[in-house]
């Protein structure tokens, strides 16, 4: 019953690769998602995406409106989600739980065998999501190093 209502609230979302005409929506999702950080510079991420995999890059459209995105990678070992995102308007419907099941299906199609993610440390909300979907907490510290500077770090 619950299932055939969630089915129902998102008929009319597609889950479709990213076009050139959704860049400005889906930093403006992405903003609203608190997803941005001012030293990441968006637009340069969905350029960067747009020369590896464009085909991974995907959004929850309704009609015009972006209300959804995912950012997937595959780098021949292990899969990555990154800009996972649902409009609050469409949060709990089980819009995130479908982008992240074509995400999935996307990488088992090329055969990998397992997915990792990061969640900012004051994003606890989201593990909860994550778990439900059978994601695990892996005893791991997360460690990253910049190479290319798109704009300074506030002190
Ligand atoms: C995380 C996010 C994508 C979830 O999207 P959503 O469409 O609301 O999620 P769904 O409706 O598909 O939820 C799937 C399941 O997770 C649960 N869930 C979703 N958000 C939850 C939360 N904040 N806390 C606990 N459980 C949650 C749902 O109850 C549902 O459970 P079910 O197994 O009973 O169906 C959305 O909250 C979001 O965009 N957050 C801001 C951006 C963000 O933090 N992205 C992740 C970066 S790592």
């Amino acid at each position: 019953m619950r299932r055939a209502r969630i089915r129902a609230t998102l008929a009319f979302v597609t889950i479709r690769p990213f076009e050139i005409a959704d860049e400005p929506a889906l930093v403006h999702l992405w903003n609203r998602c608190g997803l941005t950080r001012p030293w990441n510079d968006p637009h340069k991420d969905i350029a960067r995406k747009l020369a590896v995999r464009p085909d991974l890059l995907l959004i929850a459209a309704e009609g015009s409106e972006v209300v959804g995105s995912v950012m997937v990678g595959y780098d021949g070992h292990r899969g990555w989600i990154n800009y996972l995102a649902v409009s609050p308007e469409f949060r709990m419907r089980g819009l995130g739980r479908a982008l992240m099941a074509e995400a999935e299906a996307r990488l088992l199609r090329e055969g990998c065998p397992k997915v990792n993610l990061q969640v900012r440390a004051n994003n606890e909300g989201v593990v909860a999501f994550y778990q439900r979907l059978g994601y695990a907490i892996e005893e791991m510290v997360s460690m990253g190093k910049r190479l290319i500077i798109d704009a300074p770090r506030p002190d």
